[in-house]
């Protein structure tokens, strides 16, 4: 074997296996740093002195991390495993896909590195200095060349609407960074902070939301396969899964300057968000409503189906994310929990309740299929799905509380020092929830490491010549 077979292999599925194991270590890297910050919350100064270790460098290397490295590997992982079985294709480039796997790992390894050591835009989720937003964007344009080639490859005529979504997602993502990290062209003031806010918004609304919603619909079929082995349900509608593509294209890109509704940018640019992030409603409830209703009379595989719990868990908090979302946009209620715990919260709900969720339940799903094996144990799965679930509840509702005490606190004139204390107890509960979450995904990561483990020891004993038995739960598709 060649060193370049060794390590940029072009055997099928080589690249996924990549992606989605290297997601996993920066997943607990990322969400570690997390559990990092509600330590300091809540003692502050335990790491006082010890500059590359303070809140202000941890906050963005947790975002870019969880973001960047964890959510999107993840995302471009589950799409190059799922997407040539849905155009019956394979993959354009299996040796592309790897190098450019091991390039988002150096860029991943240099998120903190830089970070850390204070090299920082001070841009809110856009902190990252221009090589790293130039060399991002070399690496999202490798990846699409995949992405796109295998589809105009296809030898399967109708494209399936995960398909849509995920191109969606590189061609959206690629102009967010382009245009939100100011790549081409530098500005200024409240210019700045509008492009900053177009850029957070967006990563979320056109690349996190589009890459999962296309994983969910390509998994819900394959997730309502009954016990024994029948047919799983077809998509509810396709009309509706167009309804949401379209939908989330057009009203997404407009909502980010409900961020910045209390500052003093344009009164129309205000209004232009405000009215978009209300009529994300449509392409939500149309995308919420198909998937309720694709998963009917399958209702009962949650008993069973562990990759459906993570997913269904998921996009019901997804839904619950939005319909927050296009609430807190509104004049009124902005003003009320704007710079308060309340938003913060609501990120968490989306992103780490709804899509992380959404990536736990692709990875349940791929990594059989790719190493053909069980995984190690289904009672760890269990475990990760419990303790990150009701951690995650936990979290979320102490977070919100906090909120709601802050802006009631603001309103009613009180000063932040005399309402800290009052946080206090929330900041514990925040702290443990957190703490059991990250042991929850601790317990998933070391599963996973597990099951890789017994697939190369099988692979090794049997020679790679005769492939295992595996239950159907875990067959290919
Ligand atoms: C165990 C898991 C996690 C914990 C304990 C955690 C905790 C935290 C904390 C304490 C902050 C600082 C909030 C502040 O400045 O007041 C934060 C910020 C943030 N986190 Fe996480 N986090 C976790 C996972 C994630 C994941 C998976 C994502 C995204 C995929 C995420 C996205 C964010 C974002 C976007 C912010 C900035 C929020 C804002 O701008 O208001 N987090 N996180």
């Amino acid at each position: 074997m060649t060193l370049l077979d060794r390590f940029f292999p072009d055997t099928p599925d080589s690249s996924a296996k990549l992606w989605l194991t290297s997601a996993i270590v920066w997943g607990v890297i990322g969400m570690t740093f997390g559990v990092f910050m509600a330590t300091q919350f809540m003692f502050p100064d335990i790491t006082r002195g010890v500059p590359w270790l303070s809140f202000s460098r941890i906050r963005p290397s947790h975002v870019n991390t969880v973001v960047m490295s964890w959510v999107s590997m993840a995302s471009i992982g589950a799409c190059f495993y799922m997407l040539p079985r849905l155009v019956k294709t394979p993959l354009f480039s299996e040796r592309l896909g790897t190098m450019t796997g091991w390039l988002w790992n150096v860029f991943a390894a240099l998120i903190p590195l830089t970070l850390l050591n204070g090299y920082s835009e001070g841009r809110e989720w856009a902190e990252l200095i221009a090589p790293m937003d130039w060399f991002m964007l070399i690496l999202l344009v490798l990846s699409a060349v995949n992405v796109f080639m295998t589809v105009a490859r296809r030898t399967e005529p109708q494209l399936y609407v995960s398909v849509w979504y995920w191109m969606g997602s590189f061609i959206g993502m690629s102009m967010v960074w382009i245009v939100g990290n100011r790549t081409f062209v530098p500005l200024d003031g409240l210019n700045d902070a509008i492009t900053n806010w177009f850029y957070a918004h967006d990563v979320l609304g056109l690349w996190i939301t589009t890459m999962g919603i296309g994983i969910i619909y390509f998994l819900l079929p394959k997730l309502t396969v009954g016990k024994k082995g029948e047919p799983g349900n077809p998509i509810f509608s396709h009309k509706l899964s167009l309804i949401g593509f379209w939908g989330n294209f057009a009203f997404y890109t407009g909502i980010g300057a409900h961020h910045i509704i209390q500052a003093p940018v344009p009164e129309w640019l205000k209004a232009f968000a405000i009215g978009s992030s209300v009529l994300m409603s449509i392409p939500v409830y149309s995308a919420s409503a198909n998937f309720f209703l694709s998963t009917q009379g399958r209702w009962d595989n949650l008993a069973w189906n562990l990759p459906l719990r993570f997913m269904t868990f998921g996009w019901i908090m997804y839904a619950l994310a939005s319909f927050q979302g296009s609430l807190q946009a509104v004049r009124s209620i902005n003003w009320y929990q704007h710079f308060t715990g309340i938003v913060s919260a609501h990120a968490h709900l989306a992103m780490l309740g709804g899509f992380s969720m959404v990536l736990f339940a692709a990875i349940y799903y791929t990594v059989p299929r790719l190493y053909k094996v069980e995984w190690y144990s289904k009672k760890l799965v269990v475990v990760h799905f419990w303790t990150f679930s009701v951690g995650f509840i936990m979290f979320f509702i102490t977070w919100t509380t906090m909120g709601f005490i802050q802006a009631a606190s603001w309103n009613m004139g009180i000063n932040v020092q005399q309402t800290v204390p009052f946080l206090k107890p929330f900041l514990m509960v925040r702290w443990m929830a957190a703490t059991v979450m990250i042991f929850g995904v601790y317990i998933f990561a070391y599963n996973a490491v597990q099951t890789v483990r017994s697939a190369r020891r099988q692979e090794v004993s049997r020679g790679s010549s005769v492939a295992p038995a595996l239950s159907p739960a875990a067959a290919d598709d």
